[in-house]
């Protein structure tokens, strides 16, 4: 049955594919996460490098944020997308073929970049660092997904569009044109490419993708999550529709303009500076106000916070949103960012929104809908998401404090000046003064992967449980 059957009765949804991405989003989610450990050793202790080139830290680190950002937050997001559009359009999906295409022509180009990152190979431009064979593969993977998504907002049975999937769209067409503006490059053998732009542009047009996949990649396409998992896991409406579209509209119109931000003092003119810098921070409006909408959601029904574990990790993400999104702005003013640049201030600021918006919504999402696939209402063991949820409370805490007060020391010691204009520090100095914050976001590191470990086992052990139950689904739950 390829739509909704007649006299109303539940449509059959195409969920092979949404399985797929949320259990393959955990799979990365592990692997990614633990060569952040790694790294997070590596800094700590050099000798980790172990003298190979494929371990060393310059070629892992480019390994960890590509596995954590577009193999688990990629899958998390595809895997959700395909699951509310469905829901929320009424319809099977458009195009299933091109569906699992998208699923394997994805977990290729993962292969890929899990291959060829450590091997050295990179265009060398930070979250683009795939060469252009790669490249060519992403765009037609992400056209075929585009396909699938609008097509199936193309034939929904409802009129209304639902709000996740402006989110979800927003994300899916501006990752589009970010990738083909910024990868435009040269290439001069099969593993190596130059940029299509040069010197000042260059870092222009590189740093509006690098901030619009912050504000497409790592926010537009999780907030379709919240707009969705919230009410449904809440079991509330939306606290206010009306305040949604207003979110919507605002956020992707300021979020385009505020890449000078990652270029202050630099031979970018002055002007393309501060414009950065007025729309980071009017960009704080429309991000609290698609926080509070997700968090007023809960109103009536904050009791409900007290012992589901979902909600916690859905609800927490949105207050690690909120703190990353009042950081960001403050860090924009040029005076704070003159202090906080080049500092661990900014990986601080990143994980904060990584780890806590990025990871806590994507595993509240993923716990909501894992169990669903399976014909099961909930996870194996709700007491092992309850404990995951303290273990990686406390592993992002641990992470963020460290390279909060380490960023700061560290520009401050960098600017010291004695009074006759020497440094009062050298440069070793604050590397020495570093090292118990690097210890201690290791151990923060490795509690945050000990929770994914643990989401690992309970999903394990649910499609396990699931399968015995499986057949058949039963009516209700293949509708939720
Ligand atoms: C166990 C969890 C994690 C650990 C231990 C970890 C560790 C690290 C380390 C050590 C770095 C290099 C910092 C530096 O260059 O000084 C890094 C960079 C980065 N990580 Fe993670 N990470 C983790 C999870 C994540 C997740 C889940 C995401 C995204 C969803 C993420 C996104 C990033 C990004 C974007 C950078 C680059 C930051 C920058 O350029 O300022 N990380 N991570
Ligand atoms: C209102 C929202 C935000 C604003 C205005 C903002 C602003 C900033 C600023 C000023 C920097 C430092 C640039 C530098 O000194 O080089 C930065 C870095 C960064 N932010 Fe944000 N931020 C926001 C939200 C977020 C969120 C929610 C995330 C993650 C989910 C995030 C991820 C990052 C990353 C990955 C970097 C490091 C880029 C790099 O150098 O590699 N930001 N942000």
């Amino acid at each position: 049955m390829n739509a909704m059957a007649a006299q109303g009765a539940a449509p059959v949804y195409e969920d092979r594919v949404v399985t797929q991405f949320a259990l393959a989003a955990v799979l990365w989610g592990v692997v990614g996460m633990a060569v952040g450990v790694l790294i997070a050793a590596q800094l700590t202790w050099p000798e980790l490098n172990f003298g190979i080139p494929w371990l060393s830290y310059g070629r892992l680190r480019p390994l960890h944020t590509n596995a954590v950002i577009f193999a688990f937050g990629g899958c998390a997001l595809m895997a959700t997308s395909f699951h509310v559009v469905q829901r929320t359009c009424q319809v099977r999906l458009f195009a299933p073929a091109l569906a699992h295409f998208t699923f394997w022509g994805w977990q290729a180009v993962i292969v890929l970049a899990a291959v060829t990152l450590p091997l050295g190979m990179t265009s060398g431009k930070e979250y683009a660092e795939l060469e252009w064979p790669i490249d060519i593969l992403i765009t037609l993977v992400w056209v075929a997904y585009a396909v699938v998504f609008f097509g199936t907002i193309g034939i929904r049975k409802v009129r209304h569009i639902y709000v996740a999937n402006w989110f979800f769209g927003a994300f899916i067409l501006t990752v589009a044109l970010l990738h083909l503006v910024n990868s435009a490059a040269l290439p001069v053998s099969l593993t190596k490419s130059y940029s299509a732009y040069a010197g000042v542009q260059d870092a222009m047009v590189q740093w509006w993708y690098g901030h619009n996949a912050v504000g497409f990649f790592l926010t537009a396409g999780f907030l379709g999550m919240m707009y969705y998992y919230i009410p449904k896991q809440a079991e509330r409406p939306v606290y206010s529709y009306r305040l949604s579209i207003v979110h919507f509209w605002a956020l992707i119109f300021t979020y385009m303009w505020a890449g000078p931000h990652h270029l202050h003092y630099t031979a970018l003119p002055d002007w393309a500076q501060s414009v950065g810098m007025v729309f980071s921070l009017v960009l704080l409006a429309p991000s609290w106000g698609g926080m509070i909408n997700g968090i007023m959601t809960l109103s009536g029904a904050w009791h409900k916070l007290r012992d589901d574990p979902i909600l916690k990790f859905l609800i927490v993400s949105l207050s690690f949103y909120g703190m990353s999104t009042f950081e960001g702005p403050m860090m924009s003013i040029k005076t704070v960012n003159a202090l906080s640049h080049y500092t661990d201030w900014t990986v601080g600021h990143v994980h904060s929104g990584a780890l806590g918006w990025v990871g806590f919504i994507s595993m509240g999402s993923l716990y909501y809908l894992i169990p669903r696939m399976f014909g099961r209402k909930e996870m194996y063991s709700v007491r092992a998401i309850e404990l995951h949820f303290w273990i990686a409370t406390i592993g992002v805490v641990l992470y963020i404090a460290a390279m909060w007060i380490a960023g700061v020391m560290q520009g401050l010691m960098w600017r010291a000046i004695n009074p006759d204009g020497t440094l009062v520090y050298s440069f070793v100095e604050s590397v020495k003064a570093t090292f118990p914050f690097y210890v201690v976001r290791l151990l923060g590191g490795l509690l945050y992967l000990s929770g994914m470990l643990l989401m690992a086992w309970n999903v394990v052990m649910t499609v396990k449980a699931g399968r015995r139950a499986l057949v058949p689904v039963p009516t209700a739950l293949a509708r939720a």
